[in-house]
């Protein structure tokens, strides 16, 4: 039986027979091939990983895993993290469930509101910074400094180790790693795990290639595709909204390597790729997760062939996340009509079986 991303990929991670099994059923989550974007755009193949079903909406849960794992072999009663709103959410899940107590400290007025409840229902204690998420981090790395207290953000390394499963589950479905893997890039861990995990498989022999690395960030918040930090990052994808990203370096190096980009797309690219990701295909991700398609949409105009190419855009997180821009921005107005047959067939002019 399935049973989460330790279970599953032991062999390939930092784990010994003291390690704690530890799991909420992350993991396994669907590669999903596209019926409208894919071929709009001529791809040989275009999948979608559905990061989303993961056991609290995210990515983040691959690599919660591991560090609640080392956190608990090493004896830590306490974990901390900043957020843009998954990685608390998902610590504190992994907290609760562990006995571990869960401090997060999260940009005030910043945070989507279904990551916010996550945080409350799982009973992290949370503190709202008056200040962006990169105050936020540099607080934390204070505080790591002077607590007793496991760092539970994508420098702690045992994140990045859960995080590469999601490549093997890619190879493991497709047979071979894609030509391309489109993903968003904020703090950057994701993009790291991911060339970590690729490159893992194809020295154990269980692929032939190697994928294009294509990380994309909001064009509001997009330090490492500008090349220098953002003061003041703004983007409506809050999940990405990060100006001086801790993994800076490691994406600059997977970009090299893997020859790929990181580039930027901009809000309006990525809430069109949102709602057409929806209203096409059926998948309803949160905005930053879109950038990874907005991005893939913008290739053949910067000169890079996606026709006759498989390629994987990394989802990373639900859509019910976010609540607030779905309301906001899909464009559809709720009709309140009186509770009768008439009233309501009068609202729709029903006609000949249909409506107009
Ligand atoms: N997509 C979503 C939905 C995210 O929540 C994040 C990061 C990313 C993409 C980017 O991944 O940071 O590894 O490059 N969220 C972090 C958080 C910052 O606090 O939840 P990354």
């Amino acid at each position: 039986m399935f049973s989460g991303v330790i279970g599953r990929y032991k062999d390939f991670l930092p784990v010994s027979g003291s390690t704690p099994e530890v799991t909420l059923g992350e993991g396994g989550t669907p590669l999903v091939r596209s019926r409208s974007i894919g071929p709009m755009l001529g791809c040989e193949g275009l999948y979608f990983k559905l990061e989303g079903c993961n056991p609290t909406g995210s990515f983040k849960d691959r690599g919660m895993a591991m560090a609640i794992a080392r956190a608990l072999e090493t004896g830590r009663e306490r974990v901390i993290c900043a957020s843009t709103g998954n990685t608390s959410a998902s610590a504190a899940a992994y907290g609760s469930r562990y006995g571990l107590e869960t401090l997060v400290l999260v940009p005030a007025g910043e945070v989507a509101l279904g990551k916010l409840a996550q945080a409350m229902a799982y009973g992290a204690r949370i503190l709202a910074v008056g200040g962006n998420f990169d105050d936020a981090f540099r607080t934390v790395m204070g505080l790591v400094d002077i607590l007793d207290i496991e760092l539970v953000n994508s420098l702690n390394p045992y994140r990045i180790q859960g995080q590469k499963t999601a490549a093997f589950e890619v190879v493991d479905d497709l047979g071979d790693a894609p030509d391309m893997l489109c993903v968003p890039v904020g703090n950057a861990g994701n993009i790291t795990s991911y060339w970590l995990g690729f490159n893992e498989y194809a020295k154990a022999g269980l692929s032939r290639k190697l994928p294009r690395m294509m990380g994309f960030q909001a064009s509001g918040s997009a330090p490492i595709a500008l090349g220098r930090r953002v003061d003041n990052p703004e983007t409506v994808a809050t999940a990405i909204r990060i100006g001086n990203p801790a993994n800076w370096e490691s994406a600059n190096r997977v970009r090299d390597e893997s020859g790929g980009m990181i580039d930027m797309v901009a809000d309006e690219e990525i809430l069109s790729a949102y709602l057409r990701l929806a209203r096409e295909e059926g998948v309803f991700c949160e905005p930053a997760s879109a950038a990874s398609v907005a991005g893939l949409m913008r290739l053949p105009d910067l000169g890079v062939e996606v026709k006759g190419k498989t390629a994987v855009c990394v989802l990373t997180g639900n859509g019910l996340k976010d609540p607030g821009t779905a309301e906001s921005r899909a464009l559809v107005e709720m009709e309140y009509v009186a509770p009768d047959l008439e009233a309501v067939a009068s609202m729709l002019s029903v006609d000949a079986g249909g409506w107009r």
